[in-house]
């Protein structure tokens, strides 16, 4: 094992502020030498509020920085391809957020980068890295429910993104359903090979203006037969919605929405208990730490990271074949999307 590894942070956004806090006060195998954003004052805020040495504009001063060993990509998705082909030139280990890029070539491009330097890279599905969601995987491993049957992954969001968000995201199964396709191949541990998806505009008329859905149903058949499901909405008014269910030839598992508490207060009227957890900043706290203390680990122990380029590489594939799949009316195999 190595001390502490030295760490620089490109993007000062959302997410970003979630990880440099983390790495901060949660992860002390880990010392944030530098925040980058294009917007100055957001990564100068970030290394205020959160003590960081420097700040910067330019992302190519964290790359040159001999001390900083790996990068924690967090800009806008459209720069993560070509982020990570920089960092891998530069010898960084490399910690990118999903999605690595909406176009295979791009994606392939950045892999191969990161195989011909050798660093590590391990890619943004912190939802492996919620408790609940890993016992599942754990008991399936162990073939506590014996062959898997069927998966069914509800997914809704509370509110949806701004409509400018949604137009460069790529659309709801890049952006969105991609966590859910990352669920359904981690939950059972079995590659899909055909999806079909259905999909709707029923929260609001801008979405489908910007030529995006918000309400959706994917049927995933797996290599092994299985089955699956994944419903998603925008907007569900009760708060974020993420359940799971598998079944299997010799039992179940089922995965409940986290609440703030468990009290339920019962009067004539019926029986009252607590909202979902409100979004994923509230639900995956406990994700986003140890999915950043597992890449520092890797780093440390020099082991293989989690979750590799590979599995950022096929949720891509599978929100290609859903968009296919939307648009033609039909169910589309993987591998008419990726050889
Ligand atoms: N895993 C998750 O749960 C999760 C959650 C939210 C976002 N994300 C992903 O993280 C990425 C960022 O999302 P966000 O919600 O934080 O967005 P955001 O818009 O809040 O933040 C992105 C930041 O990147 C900066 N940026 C843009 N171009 C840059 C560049 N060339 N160099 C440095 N900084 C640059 C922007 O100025 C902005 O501050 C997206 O790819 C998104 O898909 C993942």
């Amino acid at each position: 094992m190595t001390n502490k590894v030295n760490v620089g942070l490109i993007g000062a956004g959302r997410i970003g502020r979630v990880h440099a806090e983390n790495l901060i006060y949660r992860i002390p195998e880990a010392k944030l030498l530098a925040v980058s954003d294009v917007f100055l004052e957001a990564a100068e805020k970030c290394a205020a509020d959160f003590q960081i040495p420097t700040a910067v504009k330019d992302h190519r001063v964290i790359l040159e920085n001999k001390a900083i060993e790996a990068v924690i990509i967090c800009s806008s998705t459209d720069t993560h391809a070509q982020f990570i082909i920089e960092a891998a030139a530069a010898g960084k280990h490399i910690f990118c957020e999903k999605p690595i890029a909406l176009d295979l070539p791009k994606i392939d491009e950045a892999l191969a980068a990161v195989e011909q330097n050798r660093v590590k890279l391990q890619i943004g599905f912190n939802r492996r890295f919620d408790p609940n969601f890993k016992h599942v995987h754990e008991l399936v491993a162990a073939g506590k429910i014996g062959a898997p049957h069927l998966v069914r992954i509800t997914s809704r969001d509370p509110a949806p993104p701004p409509v400018d968000y949604i137009k460069v995201s790529g659309g709801i199964f890049l952006d969105m359903t991609i966590h859910d396709f990352d669920m359904a191949r981690y939950l059972i541990g079995s590659e899909v090979g055909e999806i079909y998806a259905a999909g709707a505009v029923l929260v609001d008329p801008a979405i489908g203006t910007a030529g995006d859905l918000d309400t959706a149903v994917i049927t995933l058949r797996y290599t092994s037969g299985a089955i699956g499901t994944i419903d998603n909405s925008r907007r569900a008014v009760y708060g974020y919605d993420q359940r799971v269910e598998v079944f299997g030839s010799e039992g179940g598992i089922v995965v409940a929405n986290n609440t703030p508490h468990k009290a339920v207060y019962s009067n004539t009227e019926g029986s009252h208990s607590a909202l979902p957890l409100y979004f994923f900043l509230e639900r995956y706290t406990e994700a986003y730490v140890a999915e950043l203390k597992a890449f520092i680990e890797a780093i440390r122990g020099d082991t293989p990271p989690p979750v590799t380029g590979l599995d950022g590489r096929i949720p891509v594939v599978m929100g290609l074949a859903a968009w296919t799949s939307y648009r033609e009316n039909r169910p589309v195999k993987l591998s008419e999307i990726s050889a």
